[in-house]
């Protein structure tokens, strides 16, 4: 298709649109305003609206309704206000906002009451001499105990009781015996101490070190030889202890008396001489 045709076919696209634009532009003078009624409604809607074959004009209707006004103004009728009477509570009934308020107010007062009986239910209820921390824990045979300290190079660690358990040197039990209360001396007589794994100083769980072969604190320090006499650091004194007891049938019970452990020796007690074996786990202690 040369250009001549294109240009012949766009020009008569041009004129179709400009002759429907015509047409539609010819087609909105026809009508008067949105709204305006064509003449054959309004033809067909005089006659019901008047009630007469004559057709009223705006004018008559208007004049119409002046002479129909009066100027005789009508008083209104004069209620006198009803007496104020006192709302029947039980008729009404609670507000919402009372509601809301007494039901805050009664949940508060459950829950309060809830937590005052569990805590003296808690209050009441024995606590130790389940087995459990707290009570008397069986650690089983002094022999077996004995021989897990050394398979465990030199530390074992009873859970139920949080306690370690360490070997006590019989050639320290003299020096002991001036230093430690007698109720921890059978223990330490029959080759034991059982030591609190809560540290004095602060509280955190103590940790054995194996290659110095003393228990050595990660949050600040501390350190204590192998039967829980303090060689350094912040804590104010040696590893707190339980008691602990051997029966005649070689059975282990480590009392841990309610959770309130004994408390370790005093700073420069070492009963033992044992000094650091090896590295410290721990740096930071003096
Ligand atoms: S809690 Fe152990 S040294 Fe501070």
């Amino acid at each position: 298709m040369n250009s001549g045709a294109v240009i012949g076919i766009a020009i008569a696209i041009v004129i179709v649109l400009a002759a429907v634009m015509f047409l539609t532009a010819a087609r909105r003078t026809d009508v008067r305003g949105a709204g305006a009624l064509s003449r054959e409604t309004r033809k067909r809607d005089q006659p019901a609206a008047t009630g007469s074959k004559k057709s009223a004009t705006g004018r008559d209707l208007e004049a119409a309704a002046t002479a129909s006004r009066t100027a005789t103004v009508v008083k209104a009728d004069t209620l006198l206000p009803s007496p104020w009477v006192e709302p029947d509570i039980e008729a009404i009934g609670l507000s919402r906002r009372k509601f809301f308020n007494r039901a805050y107010i009664g949940l508060m007062g459950l829950g309060l009451g809830g937590f005052a009986a569990a805590s003296f239910v808690a209050f009441l209820w024995p606590t130790g001499g389940g087995g459990g921390f707290g009570g008397k824990v069986g650690a089983g045979k002094l022999d077996d105990i004995l021989l897990n300290i050394r398979l465990n190079n030199g530390f074992f660690y009873l859970p139920e009781a949080r306690t370690w358990i360490t070997a006590y040197p019989a050639d320290a039990v003299p020096k002991a015996k001036k230093i430690y209360p007698s109720l921890l001396l059978p223990g330490m007589e029959a080759g034991l101490v059982a030591l609190y794994q809560k540290c004095p100083h602060l509280g955190c769980r103590v940790p054995e070190c194996k290659s110095s072969q003393w228990f050595e604190c990660p949050c600040h320090g501390s350190q204590y030889n192998r039967v829980g006499e303090k060689k350094a650091g912040p804590a104010p004194r040696g590893m707190d202890r339980f008691i602990v007891s051997v029966s005649g049938t070689g059975d282990v019970t480590i009392d841990t008396l309610g959770g309130a452990a004994l408390p370790g020796p005093a700073i420069g007690t070492n009963t033992t001489g044992q000094e650091a074996e090896g590295p410290h786990c721990i740096t930071g202690g003096e």
